[in-house]
């Protein structure tokens, strides 16, 4: 027997969102059905609805979210009805080149439920990054599902994709660590995880970047140790007089941007390191840097899926050092609002009023 929920749809390049009627089939073979508690609103949401990932429109939105499991297919063993989980997009196949070497956080071929939601007329959506989370239930692999201590849904859904991103992006992708200098730009969401995670292990110097002087005090704090607005002068010319004139050791770029890769890519100190966790459009080209400056600058650049996460052993710990009062997750939760706000909360991101606009579907939240 189908389920018959609300979900919020994006139905067409540019045009508004909708809460719709959605239709989430029984959990099959390696499935589970979950009843949403909260779902944070992603940049990537935005992306999908403007035509920047595909064009598998109609979209069912939202991807960072904690949810009570309802019921689960036959075989399924790594989660029941109760439990209390954060959803992630990359529930690791284990037979792929990339996980049969051991390199599962690179897993080639994710899971996600096989089968399809639809609207009432029987057209099949596409949930956002497999999840579709802006919907009272929705269906996924029950890989994607990873049990955590009950905590604060609006809070912890938060690890299912942009703080877990900008974290991962920091800690596990750029592999900061004390010691280090740091600079991240772009300070929504995913960039002020990655300089609470460069905090947490004790990086010694944190440059926020970006063009927003609010973005910039709120990245205070979350540790950052300087600030930069890249509107008012070069960025790199600022972060290089803030480090001996010799650049950052580890450099996030959370906007999506040739220009601001570029920009990370010089404001780097010999030998150092460029994380990019920004999604580009399909449209951008990389930036137009000498082949000898590439060279003989050293380094890397490596691009961040997910902050290179483990969600099985990064997601249970960052929600106990939340719990521990040591991970600031509700920080990250500017408002908490309904399943009919989420258009006005992509206007909110679009203007830099929020960090997280957080969608709950709790009683009394
Ligand atoms: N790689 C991943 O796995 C992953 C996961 C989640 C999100 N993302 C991506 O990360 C990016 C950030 O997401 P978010 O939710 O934090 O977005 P956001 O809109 O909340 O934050 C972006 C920030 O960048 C700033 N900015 C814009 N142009 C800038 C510039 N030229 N220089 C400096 N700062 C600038 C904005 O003022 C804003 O504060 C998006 O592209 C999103 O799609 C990637
Ligand atoms: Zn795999
Ligand atoms: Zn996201």
């Amino acid at each position: 027997m189908s389920n018959t929920v609300k979900g919020v749809i994006a139905r067409a390049k540019g045009e508004p969102v909708e809460v719709v009627d959605i239709i989430v089939p029984d959990p099959g073979p390696g499935e589970a059905r979950v009843t949403v508690q909260a779902c944070g609103v992603c940049h990537t949401d935005l992306h999908y609805r403007e035509g920047g990932i595909n064009d598998e429109f109609p979209f069912l939105l939202g991807h960072e979210a904690a949810a009570v499991v309802e019921s689960v297919g036959d075989d399924v063993t790594n989660v029941a009805p109760g439990d209390f989980v954060v959803l992630n997009w990359r529930a690791v196949c284990g037979e792929c080149r990339a996980c049969r070497k051991g390199d599962v956080r690179n897993c080639f071929n994710t899971h996600n439920a096989t089968q399809k939601m639809t609207l009432a007329d029987g057209t099949e959506l596409s949930p956002a990054l497999g999840i579709g989370a802006f919907a009272e239930q929705t269906l996924v692999a029950a890989g994607q599902c990873t049990k955590v201590p009950e905590s604060r849904p609006e809070a912890v859904g938060l690890l299912g994709c942009g703080v877990m991103a900008g974290f991962g992006a920091a800690v596990n992708t750029g592999g900061v660590t004390r010691n280090d200098s740091i600079a991240v730009f772009g300070c929504g969401g995913v960039g002020d995880a990655a300089i609470a995670g460069a905090a947490l292990v004790g990086a010694h110097t944190i440059i926020a970047v970006d063009l927003d002087d609010t973005k910039l005090e709120w990245a205070k704090g979350f540790g950052a140790t300087h600030t930069v607005n890249a509107g008012e002068g070069d960025p790199v010319e600022a972060i290089r007089d803030l480090t001996d004139g010799n650049g950052v050791d580890i450099v996030v770029e959370a906007v999506g941007h040739p220009e601001v890769l570029k920009q990370a890519f010089y404001a780097r100190d010999l030998a150092g390191t460029v994380v990019q966790v920004g999604v580009p459009t399909p449209d951008m080209g990389l930036p137009d840097i000498p082949m000898i400056d590439f060279f003989g600058r050293g380094g890397a650049l490596k691009p961040s899926w997910y902050g290179d996460c483990l969600p099985e052993r990064d997601f249970p710990m960052l929600v106990s050092l939340y719990q521990q009062g040591r991970f600031d997750l509700d920080g990250f939760v500017s408002e908490v609002i309904g399943i009919d706000d989420v258009e006005e909360a992509f206007h909110k991101m679009e203007r830099g009023e929020v960090l997280r606009s957080v969608v709950s579907m709790r009683e009394g939240a």
